[in-house]
C-alpha cells in the first residue's frame, strides 16, 4: 500500500536513502504548503492573527476559542486527552524542562530517570536537580535483551522515599524500545512518586490514549511521527497538576491559568503548530492504523534483515518494537562514539544513506526508522553498505566527535 510511491508526499532528496525520520522528522509536502497559507494570512495582518485570532492576549474577552486552543483541540482528539488539558511547547526538551523548573525540589530529594533516558533529557534533570541539591538516581533497563517485568522490578527497586519524580520513555531514544510506561506510572504511584512520560517518538507512531497512561504530566513531539512542521512538541498535565506548571519562558499570561500561560510565550511562530492538524489529517486520510502497522512491520523485519546479514542478534520483543528498531552492528566496524560517527558520515557521504549510528556497551548499534516512504529495499541497502565496510575495513579519524542524536 506504501512505500516508494509516497516519496512524492515529502520533499526528501531521492538521491538519499533515508532511514532516520526518528530523529527530526519530516514534513509531508501538504503540511508545509499548509503552515506556508498559514503564513501568509498571518502577514497580511500579522497584530491581529498573533494578539487577537492565535493567542487572544489583546482585545475583549472571547467567547470563540483562539486558534491555538482550536489546533489543541484537534491535537488532543488524536492523542486521547483533552484540549484543555494540553499546551504546545517547542519540542519535548522543552516540555521537560517546564515541569522540572515547576517542581519544588528540596535538598536531598530524588529524581529518576533509566540509563536509557535521552541524554539532552538527563542533563536538564540533572541541573535543576544540583540547584536544589538534590539528585539523579538512574534505574538500570535491562538491555539489549529487554525483558517488560525486569523493567519494572528495575524501576521500582531504583524508587526511594525521597524520589520527587519519575522520568520515563514511552519510546527510548538510542534503544527504539516501547516501554510499558502504564505499568510502570502505576509502580511510582503505589509509592508517590509522580510521572513524566517523555514520547519525543511516540505521537502518530504508536496508538496513543493519554488518559490511560496514568501520567501526571507527559510531554511529546509531533514534528517527528505526527508529520507536523519544526518546531511542534505538546506538553499534557493532569488537572491537579496545571496550576503549578508553567512555561519555561513566563510572559504575559503568568497567573491567568495553565493554557493562558502556554499559549503566549512572548512573539514567536505559531505556524507549526496551528498546522499541526494538518499532519493529522492527512495521517487520517490514510489511515492512522494502516500508516502504523506498515512502519511497525517495516521495523521489525528490517531488524530481522539487518541481523541476518552483519551475523548479530536483536535480542527485542516485537511488541517492544514500535516504528523504530536498534540492531548491533558488526563488531569489526568498531566499538567507540568516534568510530559511530565516521561510520554514519561514510554511510551518508559514500552511500547516499543516512542512519542513525551510534555506540554502546562497548560495541556499535545502528537505528533505523521506517516511516511509509520507505520500503526494504532501503534496508537491504544499509545491510549491503554494512556489509562491503566490513570485508574492506574502515579508515578511522581519532578526532571525531561523539554521535549525539
Ligand atoms: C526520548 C527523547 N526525549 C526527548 C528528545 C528531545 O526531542 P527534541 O529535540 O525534539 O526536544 C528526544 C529526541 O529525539 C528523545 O528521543
Amino acid at each position: 500500500m506504501f512505500g516508494h510511491r509516497m516519496r512524492a508526499e515529502w520533499a526528501l532528496d531521492p538521491r538519499i536513502v533515508y532511514l532516520n525520520h526518528g530523529t527530526v522528522g519530516a514534513t509531508p509536502r501538504r503540511v508545509l504548503a499548509r503552515q506556508q497559507a498559514i503564513r501568509d494570512e498571518m502577514e497580511k495582518q500579522p497584530s491581529r492573527f498573533l494578539l487577537r485570532e492565535c493567542s487572544g492576549l489583546v482585545g475583549a474577552p472571547r467567547t470563540a476559542p483562539t486558534l491555538l486552543r482550536l489546533a489543541a483541540a484537534e491535537v488532543a482528539g488524536f492523542c486521547g486527552c483533552e484540549g484543555d488539558d494540553l499546551v504546545f511547547v517547542d519540542n519535548a526538551t522543552a516540555g521537560v524542562n517546564a515541569v522540572l523548573q515547576s517542581l519544588d525540589l528540596r535538598a536531598g530529594d530524588e529524581i529518576l530517570v533509566t540509563d536509557h533516558t535521552y541524554g539532552a533529557v538527563t542533563m536538564a534533570a540533572a541541573f535543576f536537580a544540583s540547584r536544589a541539591g538534590a539528585r539523579v538516581v538512574t534505574a538500570t533497563v535491562p538491555y539489549p535483551s529487554f525483558d517488560r517485568d525486569q523493567m519494572l522490578q528495575s524501576v521500582s527497586r531504583t524508587l526511594s522515599s525521597r524520589t520527587r519524580l519519575a522520568i520515563l520513555d514511552h519510546v527510548s531514544s538510542e534503544s527504539a524500545l516501547v516501554m510499558p510506561l502504564a505499568e510502570l506510572a502505576a509502580i511510582c504511584h503505589a509509592r508517590g512518586v509522580p510521572v513524566l512520560g517523555d514520547g519525543a517518538h511516540a505521537p502518530g507512531a504508536i496508538a496513543l490514549d493519554l488518559h490511560s497512561l496514568g501520567v501526571d504530566w507527559y510531554t511529546g513531539n509531533l514534528h517527528k511521527w505526527a508529520w507536523a512542521p519544526r518546531s511542534c512538541g505538546i506538553l499534557w498535565a493532569a488537572r491537579e497538576r496545571q496550576p503549578s506548571l508553567h512555561p519555561v519562558v513566563i510572559s504575559w499570561g503568568l497567573g491567568e491559568g495553565y493554557t493562558r500561560e502556554f499559549d503566549w510565550v512572548g512573539t514567536r511562530d505559531p505556524s507549526p503548530l496551528l498546522a499541526a492538524p494538518e499532519g493529522i489529517a492527512f495521517m487520517r486520510e490514510l489511515g492512522v492504523e494502516a500508516v502504523q502497522r506498515w512502519n511497525h512491520d517495516l521495523a521489525w523485519q528490517a531488524a530481522q534483515l539487518l541481523c541476518h546479514a552483519w551475523g548479530t542478534e536483536h535480542g527485542i520483543d516485537e511488541r517492544c518494537t514500535g516504528t523504530m528498531a536498534t540492531v548491533p552492528l558488526p563488531p569489526e566496524l568498531g566499538s567507540s562514539p568516534a568510530e559511530a560517527t565516521q561510520l554514519r558520515d561514510a554511510l551518508l557521504d559514500e552511500e547516499a544513506i543516512e542512519v542513525q549510528l551510534h555506540a554502546w556497551g562497548g560495541r556499535l548499534w545502528a537505528r533505523v526508522s521506517a516511516q511509509v516512504y520507505n520500503e526494504i529495499s532501503d534496508f537491504e541497502r544499509l545491510a549491503d553498505a554494512v556489509a562491503r565496510r566490513r570485508t574492506g575495513g574502515a579508515h578511522l579519524c581519532p578526532g571525531a566527535p561523539p554521535a549525539r542524536t
